[in-house]
Order: C-alpha cells, then sequence, then structure tokens
C-alpha cells in the first residue's frame, strides 16, 4: 500500500493562520470504536452542548430530555425564568427517571414531580428527594444530598437550551465566544421552530455534520444551484467555533448582497434572478434558508422596478419592501448594520455538533449525535426556525422523516447521499487522508484542530509542497 501522506496527528499546536494552509488529519475520528468510547469521556462530558430550545418547555414542570452517549440528561421548567437539569437517573439503583419512547429523538411532557418507576423514590422539579419508601431502614444515612437529582449545568443563548455535564465548566457565554457576540443581531430568541425533522444516517456524526460545513461541495452536489449564482465561499474559525461565508474580499459586493443568503443571484436581470434564487432555495431546501415574505416580495420585483436598475438598487428595493410586508403582518426585523451582516457570514459550526445557517429573520439548523456506541451510524436533526406574528407560531414536533427529497427537499436530499457513501470510502485501503480545502473548509479542520485538543490526539499535519 503506497502511502504518500502521513496519517498521524502531530502533537504541535496549528495556529489560526497555518488553517490557510494545507492540511490532513487521519480517518480514525470518524472509524474507530476506540475513538467513539473516549469520545464518551473526553468530549461529551465536557463540552457545552445544545439540549432543545427554550420554547419547548414553556411552561413550569414542562420537561425534555437529550441524550447523548449514555447519558440522559432532563431539562425542567422551575419557574417562569428558571431551568434546572439533571442527569436523567434515580439516586436509588439507577433506573432511568425517564424514557424515551420507541422510536423517537428524545422524551417530552409535563409533571409536577419525577417519580420512579421502579421503587417510587420522588423528586420535586427542584431536584431534590421529597419521598423514599421506608426511608427509615436506610438508619439516618440518606440526606438530601445524596438523594437529590444529580445536577448538570443548564443555560441559554438565542434560544437554545445548552446543558453541561462538567460542573466546572466555563459559563456558557464564555464557551459561545466569539461566535455568539457575531450572532447576537439574529436575535435567534425571537424566532421559533418552523418544522423539526431527524433520521438515523449510517455514517459518523462528524461525516453528517461537516456535509454541511462548507459550500465548497455546491458545485459537486447541487449542480442545480449553479445557475442560480456563485458559492465560492471563505471559511475562518473563530476559536473552537467556525464560519463560512461568501467572499468577505469585496466589501462592495458584501453590501449588495446585504445578507449572504438574501442576494441578487447570477443572471442579466438582479430583478429575476434574485427571485429566481429565491425561490430555488425555498422549495429545495424544504421551505427554509429564506422566507414566504422574501420569496414574494422578490416575486414583485419585475413589477415595481423598472429594467436595468441595478443590483443593489434591487436588493435595497427587495429588502424593503419584505421589510414592510413583514411588519404589516407583525412581524419585526432585527436592525443588523451591513458591517454585523458581513462578519457574520453564511454558516457557522458551533463546537461541536451544532450547525447555523442564518439569515435576517430565518435560520436553518443541524445537529448530529452519535448513535449507540456505533461509529458508523448517527443520529442527524435538522430544523428551521424563523419569526412569526405572535401567536401565529406554527405547533411543531421532532418527526422521524426518511431521507428522501419528499420529505427533506431536494437539496438537503443530495446532501443526504453523500453520508453512507462518504463513510464507506474514507474506510478503504487506497485513501490516503483527508485534503480539506484550504480556503473554503477551514471550518472543518479548524474543528479537528478543536477536537484533537479535546481527545489529546493533536492537529491535523501539514502537507508538503
Ligand atoms: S431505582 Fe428508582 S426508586 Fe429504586
Ligand atoms: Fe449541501
Amino acid at each position: 500500500m503506497n502511502k504518500t501522506v502521513n496519517l498521524e496527528m502531530q502533537q504541535s499546536a496549528l495556529s489560526d493562520q497555518d488553517l490557510a494552509e494545507a492540511l490532513t488529519y487521519p480517518v480514525t475520528a470518524f472509524l474507530s470504536r476506540e475513538y467513539a468510547e473516549a469520545e464518551k469521556e473526553k468530549l461529551w462530558p465536557k463540552i457545552w452542548q445544545m439540549a432543545g430550545r427554550v420554547e419547548e418547555i414553556p411552561e413550569t414542570g414542562d420537561f425534555i430530555t437529550y441524550e447523548i452517549g449514555d447519558d440522559s440528561i432532563i431539562v425542567v421548567r422551575t419557574g417562569p425564568d428558571t431551568l434546572k437539569a439533571y442527569h436523567n437517573v434515580c439516586p436509588h439503583r439507577g433506573r432511568r427517571l425517564v424514557s424515551t419512547p420507541e422510536g423517537a429523538n428524545h422524551a417530552c411532557g409535563k409533571k409536577s414531580r419525577f417519580v420512579c418507576g421502579f421503587h417510587g423514590w420522588t423528586f420535586g422539579l427542584d431536584g431534590k428527594n421529597t419521598y423514599v419508601h421506608d426511608k427509615q431502614d436506610w438508619k439516618g444515612c440518606l440526606n438530601e444530598e445524596n438523594t437529590a437529582l444529580a445536577p448538570v449545568l443548564v443555560d441559554i443563548w438565542g434560544g437554545w437550551i445548552f446543558i453541561n455535564m462538567d460542573l466546572d465548566a466555563v459559563p456558557l457565554a464564555e464557551y459561545l465566544e466569539p461566535a455568539a457576540s457575531i450572532l447576537n443581531p439574529f436575535q435567534f430568541d425571537k424566532m421559533r421552530y418552523k418544522w423539526r425533522q431527524w433520521v438515523i444516517f449510517d455514517c459518523n456524526w462528524k461525516t453528517a455534520l461537516e456535509a454541511f460545513m462548507e459550500p465548497y461541495h455546491v458545485a459537486g452536489t447541487h449542480t442545480q444551484l449553479l445557475t442560480h449564482g456563485d458559492y465560492y465561499a471563505y471559511s475562518a474559525p473563530y476559536g473552537l467555533h467556525g464560519v463560512s461565508g461568501f467572499d468577505q474580499r469585496d466589501p462592495d459586493l458584501m453590501m449588495k448582497q446585504a445578507s449572504t443568503i438574501t442576494r441578487a443571484g447570477k443572471g442579466a436581470d438582479p430583478r429575476i434572478s434574485t427571485y429566481n434564487l429565491q425561490n430555488e432555495i425555498y422549495t429545495t431546501v424544504n421551505n427554509a434558508s429564506t422566507t414566504e415574505t422574501l420569496v414574494n416580495a422578490a416575486k414583485r420585483l419585475v413589477d415595481e422596478l423598472p429594467e436595468g436598475t441595478p443590483a443593489d438598487e434591487v436588493i435595497k428595493h427587495w429588502l424593503a419592501s419584505a421589510k414592510a410586508d413583514d411588519a404589516a403582518r407583525g412581524v419585526e426585523w432585527p436592525t443588523i448594520t451591513p458591517e454585523q451582516m458581513s462578519q457574520a457570514g453564511l454558516a457557522w459550526h458551533i463546537f461541536p455538533n451544532m450547525a447555523v445557517l442564518q439569515g435576517i429573520t430565518f435560520a436553518l439548523c443541524y445537529r448530529s449525535r452519535p448513535y449507540g456506541d456505533n461509529p458508523d451510524k448517527c443520529i442527524f436533526e435538522s430544523y428551521a426556525i424563523e419569526r412569526f406574528p405572535a401567536g401565529q407560531e406554527p405547533k411543531t414536533e421532532w418527526v422521524y422523516a426518511e431521507a428522501t427529497a419528499e420529505k427533506w427537499g431536494m437539496v438537503l436530499a443530495q446532501d443526504f447521499g453523500n453520508m453512507a457513501e462518504v463513510q464507506k470510502g474514507m474506510k478503504s485501503r487506497g485513501f490516503r487522508g483527508t485534503l480539506p480545502n484550504p480556503h473554503q473548509e477551514q471550518k472543518v479542520t479548524n474543528f479537528h484542530r478543536q477536537l484533537g485538543k479535546y481527545m489529546g490526539t493533536g492537529a491535523p499535519v501539514k502537507l508538503k509542497p
């Protein structure tokens, strides 16, 4: 076997600048059972991870579970402004307190207390034990501490609930920086679920997530989109996290694009190409990555503007009329400066398993998680959030949806078509190790750089010219 690329991760640290160089890293992180086992010790219990959205538990007693590896966490609302999180295990003999129904990706419901199904120990929403059957048998050795549910850190950002099993972890706000500050203008907390779907893939959780970390694949995977726009993208690390976006080197272009998703598209008449791009995205990305308001306002551009209107004026008019349309139905747009829009780019990776593709009033998001102990399988979840008029938010729940174009739209189905094939391909003895694009795939290499720190496996290695 002729391996021309050194597959050993090197222990020396890589700088942000190094990520712009040609790098490689081995496939161990995707394929190895030992690596997946090690993630259970070194990664998942140490990091903040998104467990759900605040809107899922609006009232006191509402709870959800979040399952990761062998751990299950209960997040419960204990009051109008307070959430608490616990390990989902009874301190008596270890029964799971709340069971995830067969075929579901989590448990949810409403409780005034948690009663263990085995011997009836009972816990208040605050996690304290309120009942032990025949407590006197322990001769005074049971106390508040050893009978309470084991606590987990919980905090909120952008309407997302994050948990951390490491009670000594840095605060969430610090963990998310600088991503949180850059994204805060979008006010994700004002958005609500539009739809949420999940599926099980025959690939590692990283293989699935990385399929959404770079627009470099558009030219090879979503060829139909090429008639509507250009997708050459920069990518950049931001600490643990990373971003990609359309070309940042031309500030004039960035202004014209207003946001990297809300842009003119490709074609001689920007009135038409703007609509074509928006309509194409809306219909093939499962009614996400733009909004009905934006599509409808784009459709009117040919009637509202004379032929020959320059692209930047078309965009300006389009966004102003979409903003007015939304205002008329009670949807307020956040104030985002062109500089903030430009810095926020197109799509974020929030370490380790969350992705957000944001727009002014919407976002398309992904989360992937290991499936059992199998490094070749993962739970993949995707959801759209959007601003809705108060009281008109759709009622949604997690829906298991087979990975078809019918259920997910053509674009996501095309992405899904790569999952198992990448996982299989990486096992080939003819595969020399990854060759990520030094300009467009820095999000991916940064992910492996940061992952290596948690896992103690070192950083990607520089290729020799
Ligand atoms: S295991 Fe929960 S009461 Fe016994
Ligand atoms: Fe894609």
